[in-house]
C-alpha cells in the first residue's frame, strides 16, 4: 500500500499524469529557513540506497543553463530508489568508472569516490514528463563520461523537488548551491564516511 504521506517516486508514477500530485512551490521562508546538515548521525532506513548504471544523456540544462551538470542512470537502474524513495534532492557518493566499451580511459582523479547530489523526480521547474534520477558528482571533471559506469550511494534526503515561480532558474541555481554545501556538510559525519569506501565502489587504486 503506498504511503499516503510519503508516496514513492514509483507509486506517484503509477498514476495518470493529470492526478499526479504537484511539486510545491519555493517560498522565501524555505530559503530563509534552510538548516545546513541533514539527517541523523547514521544513515538509516531506507538508506544506504545502492545504485549503478551507464551514464545517459540528459536535456543538457544542468551544464549550460545551472551550472550544475548532471549524469542520468537509464531508467532500469532507478529502481531501487525510486521504489523507495519520495521525489526528492538526496546526497550520497558517487564514483565514474572506465567506459564500458573499455576504450575511454578516465584520469585517476575522475574515478575516485566523491561526493554527490542527486535530484530524483520529474523536474518540476522543467516539467519533464519521464522520472529521472540526476546525478552531480562534485568535481571538476576533464571530459565528458556519457557511457561509463557509475555507481552511487546514497545516504539521506535532503529536500523536496520544488517548482521555482518568483525569481525562476535564480533561485533553483541558488538552492542547488545550498544543497552542495550541505551534502558536503553532512557526509562530513563519521557514520557517512565510511561510505566512502563501501565494497560497492570498485577499488581503481590496485589497476592503476
Ligand atoms: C542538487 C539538485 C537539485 C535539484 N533540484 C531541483 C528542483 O528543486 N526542481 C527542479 O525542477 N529541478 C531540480 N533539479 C533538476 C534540474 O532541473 C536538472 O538537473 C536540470 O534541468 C538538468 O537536467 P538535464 O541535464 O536533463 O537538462 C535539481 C538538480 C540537482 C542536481
Amino acid at each position: 500500500m503506498p504511503d499516503p504521506v510519503h508516496p514513492t517516486a514509483e507509486d506517484i508514477q503509477s498514476l495518470p499524469e493529470s492526478s499526479r500530485p504537484s511539486a510545491p512551490v519555493r517560498t522565501d521562508t524555505f530559503r530563509k529557513t534552510r538548516p545546513e546538515i541533514v539527517g541523523p548521525e547514521t544513515p538509516q532506513q531506507p538508506f544506504p540506497v545502492y545504485l549503478s548504471g551507464a551514464v545517459q544523456r540528459g536535456f543538457g540544462r544542468g551544464g549550460k543553463d545551472l551550472g550544475c551538470p548532471t549524469a542520468n542512470l537509464p531508467d532500469e537502474s532507478i529502481t531501487p530508489m525510486s521504489s523507495v524513495c519520495e521525489p526528492g534532492v538526496y546526497y550520497g557518493y558517487g564514483q565514474v568508472s572506465t567506459a564500458t566499451n573499455g576504450d575511454h580511459k578516465l584520469p585517476e582523479e575522475d574515478v575516485k569516490v566523491l561526493p554527490m547530489v542527486m535530484s530524483l523526480g520529474w523536474n518540476p521547474f522543467y516539467k519533464n514528463e519521464r522520472l529521472t534520477a540526476e546525478i552531480h558528482i562534485m568535481h571538476d571533471f576533464t571530459s565528458d563520461f556519457y557511457g561509463h559506469e557509475m555507481r552511487a550511494l546514497v545516504l539521506g534526503h535532503i529536500r523536496p523537488e520544488l517548482d521555482y515561480t518568483s525569481r525562476g532558474q535564480e533561485g533553483l541555481i541558488e538552492d542547488i548551491e545550498t544543497d552542495k554545501r550541505v551534502a558536503l556538510k553532512s557526509l562530513a559525519r563519521p557514520d557517512y564516511q565510511k561510505f566512502a569506501s563501501d565494497p560497492h565502489f570498485l577499488d581503481h587504486t590496485s589497476k592503476l
